[in-house]
């Protein structure tokens, strides 16, 4: 039942499942090796894309009998020339990389390309390519830089294709799969109910007569996996540990205990932990020594809380709610690169693993897929939404200074003058923007490094509008090319803002605050005001993430300013800031500068890069 992927180890490989259960058919991912045996349940096989080459001596191993199994099979990229290498065609070493989009032209449009048009823009990432045809095979289409970029064997339903279907920017991606399924005669019936009924099987073999503890942080993907253990295994054989650090959203911690209360749970350990997180930074203004010191403490928390529990760690298992993003990015799958390490990759827990002794229910899921179970269990429909929120939480959040004062403009060699006067001359004309640069500093990403440097803030004179996009006001368009000409070609900013409130730019400067309490407070109230905002005006699945941020900037060394940094990206490694409606911008505005503490509001006009999506 439902497709097999065979994962070469390939980048996009973890997409081609989640593509195939959006069909409603089950899909599951399985390393090459797997015994032909374990496969003669599926109705067809995916073979994935892979880093290595057909050529490679350290290619991975691959059970060559699949090919007779008389299983429909799609091989894609490296699984194309695997196809074409085993089955007698040729394969030949390309002398260049053909990578990003192609102009597909479609010579037969049958098999796994019904249905697509003559011409249709695909996806290419490749090296090798093939070069000479199998048995049986015809070509289906081609490119200019490649002459096979499909072929089919209609007779055995065995077909491969260069190009990648699983990814969006290949436009008719998605009929190709369901051309496969229908070949395969699948059946459209697959649903979370179907998953939650496999997995609960599965969590019951692996974790036969032991037990389960699993930290859950509040975000979604802890809070599911809670759940479905909970359902799988029974409460007195699982228990959750949440950490309150102090660095929590507004009434988080009360959120995870009601939620899971109302949900009749009443195995989960709630420790604050605050006012030793808090005073384990204080005084600390540098961005890298917070996070290390928050990272230390977590440790030295959970470790405590463990022993209080006196849990035997032979009898109880680590719970983790891993995705399968976060597998293959650390190259957990055999045969993947690696391109990060999570943190729920390292060392100690690989060991873990290794024995067996972590129990990962999401490992085959993907983000959408894990919020779909969310709602199929039950979880409401607002906590499913919620934004991804860093493992520091607040206190990234929350910038610090020392009092030491870091001039902009002027010294410290950070800002060019020079170039700043004649970047405002160009930049600004015509927009009746005015420029200024605020002496603080925030993380940026330019190129592969890691930048330092100061935001600059743009604010309008006088306006007969104010919010961006209003008739009037300064519009969007002229935001995003003064903040691109900016920080092109201005050393030292690595950032833009736009001044929302109040509407005259104020003389502030930097003044002394660190991770305290009553700032902290602060921070959580304007946070909730922004989430509150986005949940009224239906924003909160359209922008993917929007950091809140409190910037100890003054004019009068007493009420601080606020930073909005939404953005929308698929994969956070570039983004795009919003451009959020005026009725929400007003609100949110006039709301913060309510608070006690607060003098002023920014909203952050930055892509990434050149910024990051937090701010340190
Ligand atoms: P940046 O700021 O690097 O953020 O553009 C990209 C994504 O990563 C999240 N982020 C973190 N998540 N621990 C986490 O668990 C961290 O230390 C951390 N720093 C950044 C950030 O919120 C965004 O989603």
């Amino acid at each position: 039942m439902g497709i097999v992927v065979l994962d070469f180890g390939g980048q996009y490989a973890h997409l081609i499942a989640n593509r195939l259960r959006r069909l409603n058919v089950w899909a599951e991912i399985r390393p090459p090796d797997t015994p032909v045996d374990e496969l003669r349940h599926a109705d067809g096989l995916i073979l994935s894309g892979g880093p290595a080459s057909v050529f490679a001596d350290d290619r991975p191993p691959f059970e060559v009998s699949i090919l007779d199994s008389g299983l429909p099979i799609l091989g894609l990229c490296y699984g194309h020339h695997l196809l074409c290498q085993h089955l007698g065609g040729r394969v030949e070493r390309g002398d260049r990389m053909e990578f990003g989009g192609a102009a597909l032209r479609v010579n037969s449009a049958t098999g796994v390309l019904a249905g697509l048009q003559a011409s249709e823009s695909v996806w290419m990432s490749h090296r090798d390519l093939v070069q000479g045809l199998p048995e049986g095979f015809e070509i289906l289409a081609s490119t200019s830089d490649c002459p096979v970029a499909a072929m089919g064997d209609d007779r055995r339903h065995i077909y491969g294709l260069q190009f990648h279907p699983e990814v969006t920017h290949t436009e008719s991606g998605m009929k190709v799969f369901e051309n496969f399924i229908e070949l395969c005669g699948c059946t459209r019936d697959w649903t979370m109910e179907n998953f939650i009924e496999l997995e609960t099987e599965r969590l019951r073999r692996q974790t036969e007569g032991r037990k389960v503890f699993l930290l859950v942080s509040g975000g979604v993907d802890s809070t599911v996996a809670f759940l479905l253990l909970n359902r799988a295994l029974g409460e007195d054989r699982v228990l959750g540990l949440h950490i309150d650090n102090g660095f929590m959203r507004k009434g988080e911690t009360a959120l995870v205990k009601r939620l899971l209360n109302e949900s009749g749970f009443t195995n989960l350990e709630v420790v604050d932990a605050s006012t030793e997180f808090l005073a384990r930074v204080e005084g600390v203004a540098e961005p890298e020594l917070k996070r290390r010191h928050i990272g230390e403490e977590f440790i030295e928390v959970r470790d405590r809380e463990l022993a209080r529990l006196n849990l035997d760690p032979e009898e109880w298992l680590l719970g983790q709610g891993t995705l399968y993003t976060d597998t293959i990015e650390s190259g957990g799958t055999d045969h993947a690169e690696v391109i990060k390490t999570h943190h729920n990759r390292v060392g100690v827990i690989e060991q873990l693993l290794s024995e067996g002794k972590v129990v990962e229910p999401l490992a085959q899921l993907y983000k959408d897929e894990v919020r779909a179970l969310g709602e199929t269990l039950g979880v409401p429909h607002h906590l499913v939404w919620r934004h991804p929120f860093p493992g520091p939480g607040l206190a990234v959040r929350c910038l610090c200074a020392d009092g030491d004062i870091i001039q902009a403009a002027s010294t410290n060699g950070a800002v060019d003058a020079g170039q700043l006067a004649s970047i405002k001359d160009q930049a600004l004309k015509g927009t009746g923007l005015a420029l200024d640069v605020l002496p603080l500093r925030s993380v940026g990403v330019q190129g592969d490094g890691r930048t330092y440097a100061h935001p600059a803030v743009l604010t309008l004179g006088d306006p007969a509008a104010f919010y961006p996009g209003e008739a009037g006001a300064a519009t969007w368009d002229d935001l995003e090319r003064v903040s691109t000409d900016l920080t092109n070609s201005t050393p030292g900013i690595n950032r833009v803002l736009f001044q929302l409130g109040p509407q005259k730019r104020m003389d502030q400067r930097l003044c002394e605050g660190f991770l305290t309490r009553n700032r902290l407070d602060l921070l959580r109230e304007a946070d909730a005001i922004v989430m509150d905002a986005l949940d009224g005006h239906a924003l909160m699945a359209q922008v993917t993430q929007m950091p809140t941020v409190l910037v100890p900037l003054s004019s009068d060394g007493q009420a601080e300013s606020i930073v909005l940094r939404p953005i929308t990206t698929d994969d956070f490694m570039t983004a795009r800031f919003d451009r959020l409606p005026t009725a929400f911008l007003k609100e949110v505005t006039e709301a913060i500068l309510g608070l006690e503490g607060v003098e002023a509001v920014y909203y952050d006009v930055t892509h990434k890069p050149p910024g990051t999506v937090e701010w340190e």
